[in-house]
């Protein structure tokens, strides 16, 4: 059975583009995979995070996987901070990436802005941390948005020249899973930019704790162009605010964009956003509720989380150990 690693910064409430993007793609992938599913915390910090928020905010995106359906007995839901495998692995792949290839990070130059003297030195090896994540583990399919896919290809990158450097074939190729409709979901309020948990406009996101008429209000209130829904996809080139909407709908209905196209083409916006708007607080409502249901008791949230960092540890400990030994350290000693 292949591994499947997938992780999500504690950076904020989780939102429909994580959902679309990410986490229901994980709940699929547990029939027939192993799975891990990682609150990361440790990449959370390479942008400054209130340390009382950052706790609530990892139970929550941990309340958050299992409300989504992802089971933490039969497989694994941790926080990155508790399973030190990670930290040791990343600081030999600091060691093996190149500065060329992080300077090409495009997440990097994003978050750091224009001020790039003034990021965190963790921002800019994020890469090399996110690719231990998963090699930690030897895990060979990852789920992910389509903003994930350029340190996915890092992550490979490292993978080989750490096997070419140490004579060896001990990493295994990754294999990014970009899945569905809506693998990069936009902003509603910017149709260029990506929906994020992180961006500081409100409006510009549906949480997945947001009220049943925060959504509707959010979805009416959605940037739109003057111009009716087009009858064909090619209709929706040049139009990212009416192609970011159609691809949620089919996303959140299991029916194509051009189906959708089908029944909508030709008509304003505002009929669209209101089945869109209901489709979308069908789906998300329970999962909001079941959130609620477990943030009530941290205290659970807590010990699943220990519990799946402990099993994760048992299978990470011993393939770090293997790498660190392969690098020439020593054996550490046993306590
Ligand atoms: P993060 O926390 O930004 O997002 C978590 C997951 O949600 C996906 N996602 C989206 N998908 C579609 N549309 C969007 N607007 C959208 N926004 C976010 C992301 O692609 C991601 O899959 N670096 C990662 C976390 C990470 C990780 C890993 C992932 C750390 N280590 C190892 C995979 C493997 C991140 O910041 O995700």
């Amino acid at each position: 059975m292949q591994r499947v690693f997938s992780g999500i910064q504690p950076s904020g409430v989780p939102t429909l583009g994580n959902y679309l993007g990410a986490m229901r793609n994980w709940v699929a992938l547990q029939a027939d995979h192993e799975c891990l599913y990682c609150v990361v915390d440790l990449h959370a910090i390479t942008v400054w995070q209130d340390p009382a928020t950052l706790r609530q905010q990892t139970r929550e995106m941990a309340a958050a996987i299992i409300a989504c359906g992802v089971d933490p007995e039969r497989h694994i839901v941790f926080h990155q901070s508790a399973v030190s495998a990670h930290a040791r692995l990343a600081w030999i792949f600091n060691c093996v990436a190149r500065l060329g290839w992080l300077n090409r990070m495009t997440q990097f130059k994003d978050k750091a802005g224009k001020d790039r003297e003034a990021a965190s030195a963790g921002l800019y090896v994020y890469p090399n941390l996110m690719a231990a994540d998963v090699l930690a583990y030897h895990a060979t399919r990852v789920p992910v948005g389509d903003d994930q896919r350029q340190h996915l290809e890092l992550a490979n990158d490292i993978a080989q020249k750490f096997n070419h450097d140490y004579e060896t074939t001990f990493f295994p190729v990754i294999e990014p899973l970009i899945i569905g409709e809506a693998a990069r979901v936009m902003s509603l309020r910017d149709g260029t930019k990506k929906m994020s948990k992180s961006d500081p406009s409100d409006q510009s996101r549906i949480n997945l704790t947001d009220e049943t008429d925060v959504i509707a209000s959010k979805i009416r209130r959605a940037r739109t162009d003057a111009e009716p829904l087009p009858s064909e996809i090619a209709g929706l080139e040049g139009r990212a605010e009416a192609r970011n909407l159609v691809g949620i709908y089919s996303a959140l209905s299991g029916i194509s964009q051009a189906e959708v196209l089908a029944e909508y083409g030709g008509q304003g916006f505002a009929g669209f956003k209101d089945a869109l708007a209901a489709l979308t607080v069908d789906k998300l409502a329970p999962i909001a509720a079941e959130m609620r249901r477990l943030l009530a008791d941290p205290g659970h949230i807590d010990r699943v989380l220990f519990a799946g960092a402990a099993r994760a540890s048992a299978i990470a400990d011993p393939i770090v150990a293997e790498a660190q030994a392969l690098v020439g350290f020593l054996p550490r000693p046993q306590v």
